[in-house]
């Protein structure tokens, strides 16, 4: 890969590998789902430097709202349980066996599972100190930083977002109460599939330069 620095800057600050390497990370990042994942365990080691990744986000205020609870191993029949309580919630009082062996089967389908919680920073009087949106977007930063951590470790993930991984009685059972919120789930494990490609439109839709008037 050629560098992205120009060569008029190179009597500047900017070290251009680094910059090249972070910039190779970025572009290498995929979401890739369950049917993307190896069954393989991961090695904590491995978690444990995403992790790291993810406490080094920005926060307003240093609040670093960002909470995760990492399920992998033998540890996922206890999300399977919380897949299942999200089940619960059905009108028939308990799950139906379909669905309990559909939560079971989903939270085996990845090797680690890792909620993302965000538990905002509050105030003696209970209030918030930053507005939830800006304590919401920290997580996203962390987010971004564990899933390019993973990438550049060869680990394929995705941050899930809808149904079970947002479910009310799922978030109950990782202890995110209200003003608490969960956010998703971050799958991982690695690839069984060939590295995914991607595409974005052109930033030039999304840039409006103001450079004189
Ligand atoms: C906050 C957030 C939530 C997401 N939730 C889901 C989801 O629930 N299901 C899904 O298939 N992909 C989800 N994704 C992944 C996006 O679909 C994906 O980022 C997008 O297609 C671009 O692909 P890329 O990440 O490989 O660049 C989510 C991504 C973000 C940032």
């Amino acid at each position: 890969m050629t560098s992205v620095i120009p060569t008029d800057l190179s009597a500047s600050p900017i070290d251009a590998e680094p910059a090249d390497a972070a910039f190779a990370t970025i572009l290498r990042r995929r979401s890739m789902g369950l049917s993307r994942l190896k069954p393989d365990p991961v090695d904590r080691r491995i978690i444990e430097r995403m992790l790291e990744a993810a406490n080094w986000a920005p926060s307003h205020g240093d609040t670093e709202p960002w909470r995760f609870t990492v399920f992998s191993g033998e540890g996922r029949e206890t999300l399977a349980e919380l897949f299942e309580a999200a089940h619960r919630r059905e009108p028939a009082g308990g799950p139906a066996r379909g669905a309990q062996e559909g939560a079971r089967k989903r939270a085996f389908a990845a090797p680690v599972w890792i909620s993302i919680g965000m538990s905002p920073a509050r105030k003696e009087d209970g209030s918030l100190v930053m507005s939830e949106e800006e304590e919401v977007m920290a997580v996203a930063c962390a987010v971004q930083n564990l899933h390019l951590m993973a990438s550049a470790l060869g680990l394929a993930g995705m941050w899930h977002s809808k149904g079970v991984s947002v479910d009310p009685a799922v978030a109950r059972g990782l202890g995110l109460e209200p003003p608490a919120r969960l956010l998703g789930f971050f799958m991982c494990g690695w690839p069984a599939t060939d590295w995914l490609t991607s595409a974005r439109r052109p930033l030039s839709e999304k840039v409006h330069w103001v450079e004189s008037r």
